[in-house]
């Protein structure tokens, strides 16, 4: 395979993007290269430099329906899973905890080994994703609004950003013909099904039409951080078909794991190859034995995995119920959150939630009406409703 600097000049990159891509991946670092890199990024985010404590703290106490996570832990046999793997902390891996994730892996979501990979998260190999497979003369499509990772990436290297808003008339799925018309030549067709910020499936017919039709060289890339939540088919299935597919998944939703940091790519092994040219050792080598121990526990819990989400829509059926009696739209949704319209600037209505000590998620540019709300426990969503109730009254 090309040196990397070679590759990326060739592609059109210039030498000042080479810099930056350099810097972003830690080429020529070994710590930086052990590190997660978007993990950094994700944490810069989350937390502004300018009040790092306070930004935290201001969460301490408040009902958490901002940030997409799961209202409880992970599963409890999990969990113990985990835990039993602190004791054995000494080593860098104590067993074979990598080779049984991905034969669980293998198993589940019937692809195989050789097309797995574990990463801590999914941030990192999503922008990953967009470094290796876009260039300046290969864009990235997206849809708009929809998770911005990967086109914050592509505008952070100067990459041209498409951006396909959802539309009523098509159910707010990703808009997949739309997609191709935009950028005939793209590098990436992103979609995230089911969408974040709208909780929107797009089926897997659509993203097989995509695949199909896109120009040769480009990848569809599938977030399915939140398939879990929907129990929707997954494109897995074109990944084991061999495709031009990737596809992402996180532990950070439905498993309850943000925190403990574990996601996977699954993509055919010479796209893989292409994505760690980038890095001199596999991000795969630096995984917590934690998360590898309690990850692999909850893939095969089929029914815990149903009654989670079942929990999820009757919270979110009675939450939608509360709004309508208020008078209120929202857009219909299949994960664990969803789009609320107050039909005023959203951080009015966050602002004011916060007061109620309920944090409530954000808005897009383009709907600066709606707020993205978190489905959480029913306890949660009771709190919501009141807040709700009180700031209307
Ligand atoms: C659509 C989507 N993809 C990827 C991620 C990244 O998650 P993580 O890095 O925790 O795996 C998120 C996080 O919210 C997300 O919403």
């Amino acid at each position: 395979m090309k040196e990397v600097r070679e590759d990326l000049l060739e592609r059109g990159y210039s030498r000042w993007q080479f810099g930056r891509i350099s810097a972003l991946l830690g080429l020529g670092s070994a710590a930086m290269a052990a590190s997660p890199l978007i993990s950094r990024a994700a944490a810069a985010r989350s937390v502004p430099a300018k009040a790092p404590i306070e930004e935290v703290q201001s969460k301490v106490g408040m009902v958490r329906l901002g940030s997409n996570e799961c209202w409880t832990g992970p599963f409890p046999e999990a969990a113990q899973a985990g835990a039993a793997m602190v004791q054995y902390g000494n080593r860098y891996e104590p067993s074979n905890l990598h080779a049984q994730l991905i034969d669980t892996v293998a198993q589940v979501e019937k692809v195989p080994q050789t097309h797995i990979l574990p990463w801590p998260g999914s941030s990192d190999p999503l922008s990953r994703t967009v470094v290796t497979f876009c260039s300046p003369t290969r864009g990235l499509v997206t849809a708009d609004p929809t998770f911005e990772n990967a086109w914050r990436t592509a505008a952070w290297l100067g990459v041209k950003v498409t951006k396909v808003p959802l539309r009523a008339e098509n159910g707010y799925a990703t808009d997949v013909r739309a997609m191709l018309a935009a950028d005939p030549n793209a590098g990436i067709y992103y979609m995230c099904s089911p969408n974040n910020p709208t909780g929107t499936v797009t089926p897997l017919a659509d993203i097989k039409w995509l695949v199909a039709h896109k120009p040769a060289g480009s990848i569809v890339l599938v977030d399915e951080a939140y398939i879990h939540f929907a129990g929707t088919p997954s494109a897995a299935k074109l990944v084991a078909e061999n495709r031009d597919v990737v596809v992402l998944r996180t532990f950070s939703k439905l498993f309850a794991m943000a925190g403990l940091r574990l996601g996977l790519s699954m993509a055919r092994p010479d796209l893989h190859a292409k994505m760690m040219r980038y890095d001199g050792t596999s991000q795969s080598g630096t995984l917590s034995i934690v998360a590898l121990a309690t990850g692999t526990a909850s893939l095969t819990r089929a029914a815990a995995i149903a009654e989670r989400r079942k929990q999820m829509i009757a919270a979110r059926e009675e939450t939608f119920a509360h709004l309508k009696k208020r008078g209120l739209t929202y857009l219909p949704s299949n994960a664990n959150m969803f789009m609320v319209d107050w039909k005023q600037p959203a951080q009015t209505m966050r602002d004011a939630f916060a007061r109620s000590k309920v944090d409530i998620g954000r808005s897009w540019p383009i709907w600066p009406t709606m707020s993205r709300v978190t489905v959480g426990s029913a306890q949660d969503i009771q709190a919501f409703c009141a807040a709700l109730d009180q700031i209307m009254a």
